[in-house]
């Protein structure tokens, strides 16, 4: 097997430019099982090509030559933290821009809109966006919040939570800078008042939102070991559609977990269905898919 290291060596870009072997059905069903263990993603067979070709990028970098070499530097090997931290990114979807659900967002700012006003003035706001990606989806529900509360003649008393499970998206999350393709949809008003013109042909949020967005690194398969409660609206969109329906419910019912009484939960449309999360009520609603958490006797 190549050694693995970061350069190739001339051999190495010789070897590099040979066409990796074909993948066999065992060889498929063991990073199958690995990826839905370690991230809950299942990988259909019509996916096979991708697993293919983005491990076949990873291994060319670092010359390796084989799935099965690869497989047991994944999960032995010296550097198998860092490695798999590499790939992980490589093999989830993390497609994702500003506003990408608008129904959604209006039900966020309508759920805020109409909370009493001696709440919103005692107790900051907290919102949590998980599977966040690069950052779009939380600098919106920023954006939106801080509309709500200048509507409200209120204080900007909130915060955002993103979390993901790829280091590289949430690095890029916390820099606040994106390719202005990101906003296309957006409202021009909204854009004027949240962007700035940054390097390269990118825009970048403005500084009194982004110092509102946290960012942090979390497996929401890990949701026991998360610090967030009393969540006032956490929004989980195009994530769980990854995953099997038992680990949907499971996680919904973690989430939920996390929500203070009140709070709104908000999947993406068709993410759960015929199942009905404990303690949550579905909001009214034929284009989002989300809950209140209902108020236990004690509030
Ligand atoms: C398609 S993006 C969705 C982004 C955003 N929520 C949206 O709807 O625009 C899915 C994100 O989920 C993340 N993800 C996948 N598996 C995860 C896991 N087990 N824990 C946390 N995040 C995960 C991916 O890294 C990716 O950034």
């Amino acid at each position: 097997m190549a050694q693995m290291h970061n350069k190739l060596s001339p051999a190495d870009a010789i070897w590099s430019l040979r066409r990796l072997p074909d993948m066999d059905d065992a060889q498929f069903s063991q990073w199958q099982t690995l990826l839905e263990h370690r991230t809950g993603i299942t990988l259909p067979v019509e996916r096979r090509s991708f697993l293919e070709t983005n491990l076949g990028i990873r291994m060319r970098e670092i010359g390796c030559s084989s799935y099965q070499a690869y497989y047991e530097q994944i999960v032995s090997g010296p550097d198998a933290i860092q490695e798999w931290s590499t790939l992980v990114d490589r093999l989830t979807v993390q497609e994702t821009r500003f506003y990408r659900d608008p129904d959604a967002f209006r039900m966020v700012s309508d759920f805020v809109l109409t909370r009493p006003r001696e709440q919103l003035k005692k107790r900051p706001l907290e919102a949590w966006s998980v599977g966040c990606s690069t950052g779009e989806e939380p600098y919106t529900l920023a954006m939106v919040l801080n509309e709500c509360m200048n509507q409200l003649n209120l204080q900007p008393l909130f915060g955002v939570t993103g979390s993901d499970i790829s280091k590289p998206a949430i690095e890029k999350a916390r820099v606040g800078q994106f390719n202005p393709r990101k906003l296309l949809g957006m409202d021009e008003a909204m854009k004027d008042r949240y962007f700035r013109p940054a390097e390269r042909n990118t825009v970048e949020i403005i500084s009194s939102i982004r110092e509102r967005v946290c960012f942090t690194r979390l497996n929401v398969l890990d949701l026991d070991k998360a610090p967030m409660h009393g969540m006032n609206i956490i929004f989980c969109q195009n994530l769980l559609i990854y995953f099997r329906r038992w680990r949907r419910r499971e996680i919904v019912r973690r989430l939920a977990e996390r929500l203070a009484p009140g709070g709104l939960l908000v999947l993406g449309q068709g993410e759960l269905t015929d199942w009905q999360p404990p303690g949550l009520q579905k909001v009214p609603s034929e284009h989002v898919l989300a809950w209140i958490k209902r108020q236990t006797d004690e509030e």
